[in-house]
């Protein structure tokens, strides 16, 4: 197994709990089995979402300490507002509390009951915003996306000639605008191409209906399109972007994604007099547009990291880290633009990182078929008494295994060097 290296320290620890094997199964029968409905400190490896959940660079937690707070006007909100503008080249900004209001607030001011709202694939917060007002979310991912035997560069992309019959079918009345998502997360997050996104604008121009993008994972899709589309090699994460936003009416944001912010999002457009409906709408719900109702302390956040983008720092340093482990690629944060990703090709398998049985702790060894916590103790006792493992086979020794339980394990189990 390669090791892997971080590109950064780790200043902080917040303790988890561990459960044996028993309790685990308690605390999903207590959940009926539904996910969503376990206690968050019960899940010691919580993979439910990486929403909001990072860790934040030194940076961000000294810009937490910069945050105005000031009724109005505060200093934190231009900044934040500067940032966007940059990054998307839209001059409308409205700060919301996370991606699905900013989705709610476009819902709630342009979409109509029997609207069509076509898009590669809708996040499902949106696609309820959608439904919500009684329109249809529709999704026309391209035909690529379900062939998950072979690999394509751009699985993510809309497929165009289904959007051109969609808007011929429905009429451009029905369709007050189309979205596009980058990744395309519901799609097995795969990214989109530029020239996907330069057709649909494309079409989409001919009959006057807007763009909207929903830009959670903007700069994941800018490093993809850098990789993997011909042209952008040797550009900027910023410069990708830009070319991005320039094709679109407006976006969506949550900057609990690429924004790296525990909480916070925001909206743009650039039609004045969509803007207009959208900060009507935000006055009533008490969310001013100058304050919003996120804590302009996660909008400094949310701003630096903007900033650590134009910059191409922090986020991308993070970026092919977090590639690598998914990937399996190579890393090296200091020649970022020479990165390559390795994506094991099908019929292409990686070994099994296997327990080793001289250092896992009881629930490590109750991973595995057939050992419950009463053998896992007792291995681990045998441990103690004895010694470390010389070979599997002295499992064997272990009361309560026998040739069964090992021949079931064998091939998951190891000794330390
Ligand atoms: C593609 C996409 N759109 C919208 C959202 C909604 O954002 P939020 O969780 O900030 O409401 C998410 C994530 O939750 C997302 O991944």
């Amino acid at each position: 197994m390669r090791t892997i290296i971080e590109p950064f320290r780790i200043k902080m620890t917040e303790p988890i709990k561990l459960l044996t094997r028993n309790e685990r199964v308690e605390a999903l029968k207590r959940a009926m089995y539904n996910v969503f409905l376990l206690d968050a400190e019960d899940c010691c490896i919580d993979l439910l979402t990486d929403s909001g959940t990072g860790a934040m660079s030194t940076r961000q937690w000294a810009a937490m300490m910069l945050g105005d707070e000031s009724y109005a006007g505060s200093r934190s909100w231009k900044r934040f507002e500067a940032s966007v503008r940059k990054i998307t080249g839209i001059d409308n900004v409205l700060p919301t509390h996370q991606g699905r209001a900013a989705e709610g607030i476009l819902a709630e001011c342009v979409v109509q009951p029997g609207d069509i709202i076509p898009n590669n694939s809708h996040f499902d917060t949106t696609q309820a915003n959608i439904e919500y007002r009684g329109a249809v979310a529709l999704n026309l991912p391209c035909p690529e996306a379900y062939d998950t035997g072979t690999p394509s560069p751009f699985k993510g992309n809309m497929d165009v000639a289904a959007l051109g019959r969609c808007i011929k079918e429905h009429g451009r009345e029905k369709i007050p605008f189309c979205m596009i998502t980058v990744t395309n997360n519901t799609g097995g997050g795969q990214p989109v191409s530029m020239a996907n996104i330069r057709r649909v604008k494309q079409v989409l121009d001919e009959h006057g209906i807007p763009l909207v993008i929903d830009a959670c994972r903007f700069a994941e899709n800018a490093y993809f399109i850098r990789e993997r589309e011909g042209g952008y090699e040797g550009r900027s994460l910023l410069e990708i972007a830009q070319e991005m936003f320039s094709l679109a009416d407006g976006a969506t944001m949550s900057c609990k994604k690429d924004g790296l912010a525990n909480i916070g999002g925001f909206l743009v457009c650039r039609d004045d007099e969509w803007a207009e409906r959208f900060r009507n709408l935000l006055r009533p719900d008490s969310v001013l547009l100058f304050r919003g109702k996120v804590s302009t302390r996660e909008q400094q956040k949310a701003k630096l990291i903007a900033d650590e983008i134009a910059q191409l720092d922090g986020v991308f340093d993070r970026l092919p880290a977090a590639m690598e482990i998914f990937l399996n690629g190579e890393v090296n944060p200091k020649l970022l633009n020479q990165i390559k990703l390795l994506i094991p090709q099908p019929g292409e398998e990686n070994e099994v990182q296997k327990i080793d049985i001289n250092r896992a702790p009881a629930w490590l060894l109750e991973a595995l078929p057939g050992i419950g916590e009463v053998k896992a103790q007792a291995i681990i006792d045998y441990r103690q008494q004895n010694g470390l493992f010389n070979n599997i086979n002295e499992l064997l020794k272990v009361r309560g295994i026998g040739q069964t339980t090992l021949d079931n394990i064998k091939d998951l189990i190891t000794v330390a060097d």
